[in-house]
């Protein structure tokens, strides 16, 4: 029988989630389908009721509902617990399982390009929601050394103190990690600013880069955001959020299928759909 999945949000139409994992479900050969389902803030629960009916598998949970899902599960992993929020759940013999594969695919793809990161000084631009998941997985992976600079310095003062692992980390403004910036290895970028439209935006000024630091931000449209090319310029070596939103897909497709995917063919498939942008 035909296994049923879907990607939920609102918006949802730009999701590219159904083609990435539809090419992945005829690639193994599984009877199964991911249908993009819109589901409004305000009717969460009917909307929620509906996937009920559906007889679902599993699910991708997208913004707004990250948070809005977890009253609805059985069980939570104990790290997107931590986090606060779910972006897969997996249906099975009636129980509804929530997960966050959002920062362990950033792990994944951070590592699959640098190793060394549990000893790295790591800088991470930003306090929402996806720095708290790229935080606390980093935290928990075992970086010793994550400071945060963000506009607002209480959220992200607010973030340390969540921090259910144990890390040193020093909070910053954006202009104190300007000047502190060539002590870091690794700095991330997990703001929405940059994004497309707004391409000549930059969170940070990046002349004090140390030749050789490794940039990675987690937006992928453009490929390269002002603040890679400004890095780029420095030396550093530069990662878009491609990888992240991959691997994402893939542990999410590897708890429902318990195959873990061809992550290059999930990365040719996702630059055809972006129009041919590099990565
Ligand atoms: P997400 O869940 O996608 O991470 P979010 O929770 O809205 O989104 O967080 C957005 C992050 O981008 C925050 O760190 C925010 O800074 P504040 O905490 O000060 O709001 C940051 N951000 C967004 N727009 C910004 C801007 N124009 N200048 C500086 N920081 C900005």
């Amino acid at each position: 029988m035909r296994k049923n999945y879907a990607v939920i949000g609102d918006p949802i139409q730009h999701s590219m989630s159904p083609v990435m994992h539809n090419d992945l479900f005829q690639f193994y050969g599984l009877d199964a389908e991911m249908k993009k389902i819109h589901i409004k803030k305000e009717q969460f629960e009917s909307g929620i009721n509906k996937l009920r009916e559906m007889n679902i598998s599993g699910f991708n949970v997208t913004v707004p509902h990250k948070q809005a899902i977890i009253p609805f599960l059985d069980e939570l992993d104990p790290l997107s617990k931590a986090i606060g929020a779910v972006n897969t759940v997996v249906c099975e013999d009636g129980k509804w399982i929530g997960y966050n594969t959002d920062g362990e695919g950033y792990l994944k793809g951070l590592l699959k390009q640098f190793p060394d990161v549990k000893q790295t000084r790591t800088l991470i631009i930003g306090s929402g929601g996806a720095a708290r998941g790229i935080y606390f997985t980093l935290a928990h992976y075992g970086v010793q050394q994550i400071d945060i600079c963000n506009r607002t310095l209480s959220k992200a003062e607010a973030l340390k103190e969540a921090c259910p692992y144990p890390v040193n980390t020093t909070i910053m403004e954006t202009t104190q990690a300007e000047k502190k910036l060539g002590e870091y290895g690794l700095v991330i970028q997990t703001t929405s600013i940059g994004m497309s439209p707004n391409i000549d935006a930059s969170p940070i000024q990046m002349s004090n880069l140390m030749d050789g630091t490794f940039v990675s931000d987690i937006i992928y449209n453009p490929s390269e955001t002002k603040i890679l090319m400004d890095a780029k310029a420095k030396g550093a070596i530069i990662q878009n959020g491609i990888d992240m939103f991959i691997y994402q897909g893939a542990l999410a497709f590897e708890k429902w299928q318990r195959i873990f995917p061809d992550t290059e063919r999930m990365r040719q498939n996702v630059l055809a759909q972006l129009g041919g942008l590099s990565c």
